[in-house]
């Protein structure tokens, strides 16, 4: 029997055990993926403790992608580049951290929309965490990377993971007047920041606001295609605005099927089948 997990806090909310054990299920591998709440102080117990009971993996969530690295032998170039671990494997003494989150995410928009990210132009919205590892991604497929953020230093931060080809990279401020300009020449806009994320305990659930979008709508263009990594709602109002202009759209589920598919991947060197763990994510959510 094969022992997987997912370590954060909170983790009550991972679809990840429900997606995982359903692809589980559907290989016949013999194995079960459990959700741990962790706190911050029991860190290094957890990962070490996993490796003593003979783990095959771990999934890594947050706030624990970036402060699990001390705890690791070694990193993926993957990982390294954006010094942020999704994906653990212990494989004898060795405890290799890899992130999956960037090439996840590019699979999953060639997988459901045969779209190839190499050497587009994109304007990803936000500069947190998933922002650095699709961008970092992005800019490995010689991709022309805009960046806009509400705080704009840290979008300018971004500036480091271009590396040499610094050219490919450019801050934005998140003004319509800085962003209108740049709209006709990309391919692709991305929303990595929670703006739009469902919130249980909202107010009043049936308003929509200007507040309720990364971005205001009127800057698409029919040519974009628009992609949220938020997969709840599975259809935010920024993705139903941009289908309105006539975009193509597609919604955070693929991103987190296809992370689960790449640390497949990397525990064992099989692809899952996806259709399962598409459905078990179908079910939680409605
Ligand atoms: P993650 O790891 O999921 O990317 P994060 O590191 O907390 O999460 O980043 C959240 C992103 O959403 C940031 O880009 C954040 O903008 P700031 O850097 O200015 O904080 C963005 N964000 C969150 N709430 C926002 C809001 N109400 N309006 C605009 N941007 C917001």
């Amino acid at each position: 029997m094969e022992l997987l997990g997912v370590i954060g806090n909170p983790i009550a909310h991972s679809l990840s055990p429900v997606m995982h054990n359903a692809a589980l299920a559907a290989t016949g591998r013999q194995g079960v993926y459990l959700p741990f709440l962790v706190e911050h102080a029991e860190l290094a117990q957890a990962v070490y403790g996993a490796r003593a009971l003979g783990f095959t993996g771990l999934n890594v969530t947050i706030p624990f992608k970036e402060h699990v690295l001390p705890y690791l032998t070694e990193l993926t170039p993957e990982a390294r580049r954006i010094q942020s671990v999704n994906t653990i494997a212990f494989i004898d003494d060795r405890i290799v951290g890899h992130t999956t989150d960037g090439i996840g995410f590019t699979a999953a928009a060639k997988s459901e929309l045969d779209f190839d990210f190499s050497r587009k132009a994109v304007l990803v919205i936000g500069a947190g965490g998933a922002a650095r590892a699709i961008t970092a991604e992005l800019l490995a497929r010689q991709c022309r990377v805009y960046i806009t953020n509400r705080t704009y230093q840290r979008a300018e931060a971004f500036r480091e993971l271009a590396g040499s080809a610094r050219l490919q990279l450019t801050a934005v401020p998140m003004h319509p007047e800085a962003l209108q300009p740049i709209m006709g020449q990309v391919d692709v806009v991305i929303n990595t920041t929670s703006v739009g994320m469902a919130k249980p305990s909202a107010q009043n659930p049936g308003r929509e606001s200007r507040a309720d979008v990364p971005i205001p709508a009127e800057l698409l263009l029919p040519q974009h295609l628009v992609i949220d990594i938020i997969y709840n709602p599975k259809q935010t109002l920024f993705l139903r605005l941009a289908q309105e202009k006539g975009c193509r759209t597609q919604n955070g589920v693929g991103m987190l099927v296809w992370q689960a598919v790449k640390a497949w991947e990397f525990w064992w060197g099989i692809a899952p089948p996806v259709e399962p763990m598409y459905q078990a994510i179908e079910a939680s959510l409605s």
